[in-house]
């Protein structure tokens, strides 16, 4: 699958360009396709220490109850097998999360008081979820699952 990444952002968008990034308003123009725009682990039946602490793990939650009467299922991503640091010169940026390849949210992290770590609660039972972390020094890592 494709991948095009905003200069302006950073926010990833699959298969094509948008008219608008989803995330900072920059025009189509901003973005750039870039097929190593998401690091990958070198072998991925072997995974390196600095893999296991930038590669999100997802857990799913169906009807936490927060939301009562609905439909709630909370994607919580942890950022990651062996957590990752949160200081000021090392930390994750932000969380993107797409349902179906399509974006849904960017959450935004704070170093020291935030953990690597992030939830949504969604109006959605089926589909494949996507999160991408971004490390300030390590870049994009992404994982999915199925809801
Ligand atoms: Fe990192």
């Amino acid at each position: 699958m494709k991948t095009f990444e905003c200069k302006v952002c950073g926010h990833i968008e699959f298969n094509a360009a948008p008219e608008k990034c989803l995330v900072c308003g920059a025009l189509k123009q901003a973005f750039v396709e870039k097929a190593d725009a998401i690091q990958k682990p070198a072998n991925p039946a072997v995974l390196t220490e600095a893999d296991k602490k930038h590669i999100p793990q997802i857990v799913i939650v169906k009807e936490c109850g927060l939301i009562p009467g609905g439909c709630c299922t909370d994607v919580h991503a942890r950022v990651g097998e062996i957590e990752h640091v949160m200081i000021d010169k090392h930390y994750i940026k932000y969380l993107d999360y797409y349902l179906d390849y399509k974006f849904i949210s960017r959450i935004w992290l704070s170093p020291n008081v935030c953990h690597p770590a992030a939830a949504l609660h969604l109006n959605a039972n089926s589909g494949k979820i996507t999160v991408i972390e971004n490390c300030n020094v390590h870049g994009n890592w992404m994982a999915e699952a199925s809801l």
